[in-house]
């Protein structure tokens, strides 16, 4: 199929354009480089430069190309920033993705498999976290991402739009070609890495008061590959699972020490911390349930161990000790 991937230039996009051009597609990149790298789009693919705050650049990508389908990824992801930039996020994330899922309609492309988020839920009552838990976003991002799954809700009910939303939890690692370089970064483990790299300044750990075992926030980390699958996956059960929403976790929670005793073991480096407050927006402890994907999208996560993930994370790194060369 022709596929376009809006931040396909991203983190997660990147690796989904991957995947889909090993799985025989045709991936055509929508990024505006804002985030993205054009280092990080695989040679098989077309990359255009392009914003979907702009109808303009939507119209021509949509004119240009056959498109059979979309991933849509392109979006502020940095939940800090969003807390204070929430107009950009909302922009960027519901009127940007209003105007893509216009184009579509105006083309007749009706296929779409969305990068929703584990910040839908909030602060969850209990985890692991089910997809029909009820959703209270803490910060605009996931509030954004709750929109736009309601967004795709109404437009598949007047357009016959067939949309799936895929949760991801915190997506980690990398692929053997593509990693993550966010500048500035705000990852955790990027950021343990880079300390354990450079051996300069230690890791932040914001907030040390939270109810968890050990005072840390709680993530479930996902490998990326894993997270690009199951959008093919999505994708091939568009017709029969539209309109359903699945979380992509591992399942396991991982304190924020834990992640960097973890990598300490990894890296074999003693990676130095300096407690700070607490991170607005972040919720304690978030962990999935990702039994429906499982069950209904037939998603077999290959890198479940967090030493795994971690360990192809910092391969990347060591390969890419300044990122991607743009
Ligand atoms: N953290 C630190 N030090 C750092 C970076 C992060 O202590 O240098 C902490 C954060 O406070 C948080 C945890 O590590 O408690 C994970 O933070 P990340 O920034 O790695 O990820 P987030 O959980 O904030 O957000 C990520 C994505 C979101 C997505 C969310 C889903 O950025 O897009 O996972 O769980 F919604």
């Amino acid at each position: 199929m022709d596929i376009l991937v809006t931040g396909g230039a991203g983190y997660v996009g990147s690796v989904v354009t991957e995947e889909l051009v090993k799985q025989g597609h045709r991936a055509i990149v929508f990024d505006n480089l804002s985030r993205g790298h054009r280092g990080a789009v695989s040679s098989e693919a077309q990359l255009i430069i392009g914003d979907i705050r702009e109808v303009k650049d939507l119209e021509k990508a949509f004119s240009k190309f056959k498109i059979d389908a979309v991933m849509h990824m392109a979006a502020d992801t940095v939940v800090e920033y969003s807390m204070i930039n929430p107009k950009g996020c909302f922009q960027n994330n519901v009127i940007g993705g209003v105007n893509l899922l216009d184009a579509m309609i105006k083309h007749g492309v009706l296929k779409i498999i969305f990068s929703s988020s584990a910040a839908v839920y909030g602060d969850p009552q209990g985890i692991p976290i089910e997809e029909d838990h009820p959703k209270n976003p803490v910060n605009p991002y996931g509030d954004s991402k709750l929109m736009f799954e309601h967004i795709l809700g109404w437009y598949g009910s007047a357009y016959g739009l067939k949309h799936i939303s895929l949760r991801y939890f915190n997506a980690a690692g990398a692929s053997e070609l593509l990693g993550a370089d966010h500048r500035p970064a705000t990852l955790l483990i990027p950021n343990v890495l880079k300390v354990a790299l450079n051996k300069k300044n230690p890791v932040s750990i914001f907030g040390y008061d939270y109810p968890t075992k050990d005072g840390t926030c709680i993530r479930d980390y996902v490998h990326i590959v894993d997270i690009a699958r199951a959008h093919i996956l999505a994708l091939r059960k568009l017709e029969e699972l539209s309109g359903r929403a699945y979380n992509l976790g591992s399942s396991d929670g991982y304190s924020v020490l834990e992640v960097i005793e973890v990598a300490r073991s990894v890296t074999k480096v003693e990676i130095p911390v300096k407690i700070c407050s607490r991170r607005a927006g972040d919720p304690a402890a978030i962990v999935a349930s990702s039994s429906r994907a499982k069950a209904e999208l037939g998603w077999k996560p290959e890198f479940t161990e967090i030493e795994t993930i971690i360990d192809s994370a910092w391969r990347w790194m060591k390969n890419h000790p300044n990122g991607y060369e743009d």
